[in-house]
């Protein structure tokens, strides 16, 4: 047989991958991911490389950080309990220790529902789809975390974003509410998420004031129809000093709007792997409490089934058990410092030396300015040096990022700023 001929004959019998016109030409790999790759195989190559990509908190040693008092969480579940099924919405004791740990035993807590989810990721899904009608845009900041268009996008939902920094560098309050009251006319209903303390990818956190205006606005803005408004609360645990005024302002806020937080154990308890996540409603009324719990539970069933019992069980563990709760909190808080001192060493050289970022009081990330992105990641890469470029700006792990390799980090941020000029 003449070879030419049959090499013809394979090439033109190969299967079209009969995917929809939709899905056939998406994206490979998450950008982070892809850019934690190139770094890691500069690395094998034997170069001293800083990479502040990822969004997972590192020893000083570069290793992640964990909780000991989480891994006696997951000792304690007897093998069999861990190998069950959980309940589709999660394990009443592991929702209700969320509930618990975020409201105590409060009336808030009384008017509030949960659902368990793989991660935070889990909790934004179960908001868009059943908050937005398909074709509707969800509204966040400018900035945002990439995921939320994913998710928007893969569930036939978008995302319309307001400004998020006004002149000043503050929370552009005036952006959100005429977003807000844009979205109301065109779309008769809105879901915000709003992610705060410590903001992916810019670090900023919401003060007293902001939020209280940002609760009136909404308020507002909720007379033209309904809205819901998500709480991405996943770096709760890493807030500055002060925030616990986060809650006057929720509970006030789900007098009129429907109130979602989306919780995760993989920043406050290091269970990045784990999935461990939850989606909490409040709402006043029962019933409406009841339908809001049977339509969580239903997306639980018709995405993931039923999310990991041993996990699941084991923060339950942590937070109910109260000297183990204790140590988690003290374990914690370690990481918390670990993370605030380079915080502290971050501010003390980039503002003198004419960086410019937002408000950065604590946090995984901070997002610094540059009129070019690509070029100031290029010649950052070329240091050894590697962030996430954003449009107008790149985003640094600081949480990845040792202490002593802070000052390294600055000098080639100052760099590449100036070789985007
Ligand atoms: C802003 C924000 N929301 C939610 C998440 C959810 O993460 P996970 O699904 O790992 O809990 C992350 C994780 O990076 C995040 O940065």
């Amino acid at each position: 047989m003449d070879p030419s001929k049959s090499t013809k004959t394979l090439a033109s019998t190969i299967l079209p991958a009969s995917l929809i016109p939709d899905c056939s030409q998406r994206p490979g790999d998450d950008p982070i991911f892809a850019l934690n790759a190139e770094a890691n195989a500069r690395v094998q190559k034997g170069e001293d490389i800083l990479n502040a990509t990822l969004g997972a908190l590192v020893t000083a040693d570069g290793i992640l950080a964990v909780l000991p008092s989480v891994q006696e969480g997951y000792r304690r579940i007897p093998f069999v309990q861990a190998s069950c099924y959980a309940p589709i919405s999660g394990p009443p004791s592991f929702v209700g220790a969320i509930i618990h740990d975020l409201f105590g035993d409060s009336e808030t807590a009384r008017q509030t529902i949960g659902v368990s989810t793989p991660g935070g990721t889990g909790a934004v899904h179960h908001a868009i789809v059943n908050t937005l009608e398909p074709g509707q845009n969800l509204l966040t900041s400018s900035y945002y975390w990439g995921p939320y268009a994913i998710l928007a996008n893969h569930t036939r939902r978008g995302v319309s974003t307001f400004r998020m920094f006004d002149e000043q560098g503050r929370f552009d309050l005036g952006s959100y509410a005429d977003g807000l009251n844009q979205m109301m006319r065109e779309q008769g209903r809105a879901l915000i998420i709003l992610n705060t303390p410590c903001h992916n990818p810019t670090g900023y956190t919401l003060d007293d004031a902001e939020w209280g205006q940002l609760v009136e606005i909404t308020e507002q803005a909720a007379e033209a129809g309904p809205i819901s408004f998500l709480l991405d609360f996943a770096y709760e645990k890493f807030a500055p000093p002060g925030q616990a005024i986060w809650r006057n302002h929720i509970e006030r806020l789900s007098a009129s709007v429907g109130v979602f937080i989306a919780w995760t154990a993989s920043k406050s308890f290091a269970q990045y792997g784990a999935r461990i996540g939850a989606l909490l409603a409040l709402h006043p009324d029962d019933e409406q409490r009841g339908r809001l719990a049977n339509a969580l539970g239903y997306s639980c069933r018709g995405t993931w089934s039923n999310c990991n019992t041993h996990g699941m069980l084991a923060v339950a563990e942590v937070l109910t058990d109260p000297e183990l709760c204790a140590a988690s909190e003290n374990e914690r808080k370690d990481l918390v410092r670990l993370l605030d001192d380079r915080v502290v060493v971050f501010n003390e050289h980039a503002r003198p030396a004419g960086l410019h970022y937002p408000r950065y009081e604590g946090g995984f990330f901070v997002t610094v300015f540059t009129p070019d992105e690509a070029r100031t990641a290029e010649s950052m890469r070329r240091d050894g040096v590697f962030v996430v470029p954003l449009p107008g700006a790149v985003r640094v792990a600081l949480c990845a990022t040792p202490k002593v390799k802070v000052q390294r980090l600055v000098e080639s941020l100052v760099a590449g700023v100036a070789a985007a000029q």
